[in-house]
C-alpha cells in the first residue's frame, strides 16, 4: 500500500530577484516498508527535494505551493507553522548528509531539548523521555547507552555519530526515514554496519526509507526501487531489478557504466562526458541533451515527460 504520495514537488530559489527552480515537479510514491534509492550526480537536487518534502528549506528557498503530498489520512505539513511539527519528526524523520554539522556540538546526545521532541510527539514525561532516549540509542547499537546519553557528539566516532543521528531521527517513531548519504563519510566496514541497521529497522518497524546516495552498489544491496534525478528532474523511476538490468534513460545507462565494477581491470574509469547544466541557464528541450550520446530531433526542442522514463528515445524501445 502506498504510504507517501509526492506529487509535483518543486523547490524554487529566489536569486537576486530571479526565480531559479532547483527541483522541478518531482512525483513518486513510497509503499510501507519500501526502500527507494534517490540517485544522481552532485547538484541534481536530491537533498533539496527531500528538504522540500520535510519543509526544511533555508530562506529564501520555498517549496512550490502546487505540491500535494501526504498520508492517506492527512495532508502533510505545508509550512514551518507549529501545527506541522507532528508530521515533521513525528511521521517523517531525516538523517542529514553530514552528521557532524547537524548534531549541535554543545548539546549532549540525549539533551533535554532533544528529549522535548519525545514529549512533543508522544506526550512522554521528562523521566520517560530520558528512558526513551536511552532505549533508542540501544536500538541503533550504541554501546552502554545509559552512560553515552550524556556524551557530547565530539566524544563519538564518525560511525557512532551517524548512529546517534539515526537515533534522533527515529526518536519519535516516524513512518518514513529520509537518509541523505548515510554512509558516504564512513569506512566500508562501518558503512556495511549502518546499512544493515537501516535494513533491520525496516524489517522490525515496517519503516519506509528514502535513501539518497551516489553509490549504485549501496542501491543494489539495499533498495527496492530507484529514482534517478538529473538537473532537478526525475528522469527514470522503476524497480531496482528492472532499472539496473534494463535502464531506459541514456543518463541511467551512463551512471551504471561509470560504476567501477563495470570498468575492466586496468581500464580507466569511465565518466559521462560534459557537465550537468547550470539551473539558471538550462538548455532547451531535454536537460540531458547536450551530453546525450543518442540525441534526436525532438530532444533539443521538447522537454520529455513520463513517470517510468522521461526520454523521447528510450533505450530498448522499438524505433
Ligand atoms: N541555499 C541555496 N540557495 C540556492 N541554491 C542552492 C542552495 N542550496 C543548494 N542550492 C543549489 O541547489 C541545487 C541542488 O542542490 P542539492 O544540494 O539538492 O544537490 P544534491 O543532489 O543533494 O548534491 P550532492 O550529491 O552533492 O549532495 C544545486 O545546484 C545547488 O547549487
Ligand atoms: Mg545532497
Amino acid at each position: 500500500m502506498s504510504l507517501l504520495h509526492v506529487r509535483d514537488l518543486s523547490v524554487i530559489a529566489n536569486n537576486a530577484g530571479r526565480d531559479v527552480t532547483l527541483v522541478d515537479r518531482v512525483s513518486f510514491d513510497l509503499a510501507e516498508g519500501e526502500i527507494l534509492g534517490l540517485v544522481g550526480e552532485s547538484g541534481s537536487g536530491k537533498t533539496m527535494a527531500c528538504r522540500g518534502l520535510m519543509r526544511l528549506l533555508p530562506r529564501p528557498l520555498c517549496a512550490s505551493k502546487a505540491a500535494r503530498f501526504g498520508w492517506p489520512a492527512r495532508t502533510c505539513c505545508h509550512s514551518m507553522k507549529p501545527a506541522c511539527a507532528p508530521v515533521r519528526g513525528g511521521q517523517l524523520g531525516m538523517i542529514f548528509q553530514n552528521p557532524s554539522s547537524h548534531l549541535d556540538p554543545l548539546m549532549r546526545i540525549g539533551e533535554p531539548d532533544r528529549r522535548r521532541a519525545f514529549r512533543l510527539h508522544q506526550g512522554a514525561s521528562k523521566k520517560d523521555a530520558r528512558l526513551q532516549a536511552i532505549d533508542v540509542l540501544r536500538q541503533v547499537g550504541i554501546p552502554d547507552p545509559k552512560a553515552r546519553v550524556d556524551n557530547y557528539p565530539h566524544e563519538f566516532s564518525g560511525g557512532m555519530r551517524q548512529r546517534a543521528m539515526i537515533a534522533v531521527a527515529l526518536g519519535c517513531n516516524p513512518k518514513v526515514l529520509i537518509a541523505d548519504e548515510p554512509t558516504t563519510a564512513l569506512d566500508v566496514t562501518v558503512q556495511a554496519q549502518i546499512l544493515r541497521l537501516l535494513l533491520q529497522l525496516r524489517d522490525q518497524r515496517g519503516l519506509s526509507i528514502i535513501m539518497i546516495t551516489h553509490d549504485l552498489g549501496v542501491v543494489a544491496q539495499t533498495c527496492d526501487a530507484i529514482a534517478v534525478m538529473y538537473a532537478g528532474r526525475l528522469c527514470e523511476h522503476g524497480s531496482k531489478y528492472e532499472l539496473l538490468a534494463h535502464p531506459q534513460h541514456p543518463y541511467t545507462a551512463g551512471l551504471i557504466d561509470c560504476q567501477p565494477a563495470h570498468s575492466s581491470g586496468h581500464a580507466l574509469l569511465r565518466t559521462i562526458p560534459g557537465q550537468p547544466p547550470l539551473l539558471d541557464a538550462l538548455p532547451g528541450g531535454c536537460r540531458f541533451s547536450p551530453r546525450c550520446p543518442q540525441v534526436g530531433a525532438l530532444c533539443t526542442e521538447v522537454l520529455p515527460q513520463g513517470t517510468r522514463v522521461a526520454c523521447h528515445y528510450p533505450l530498448g524501445a522499438q524505433p
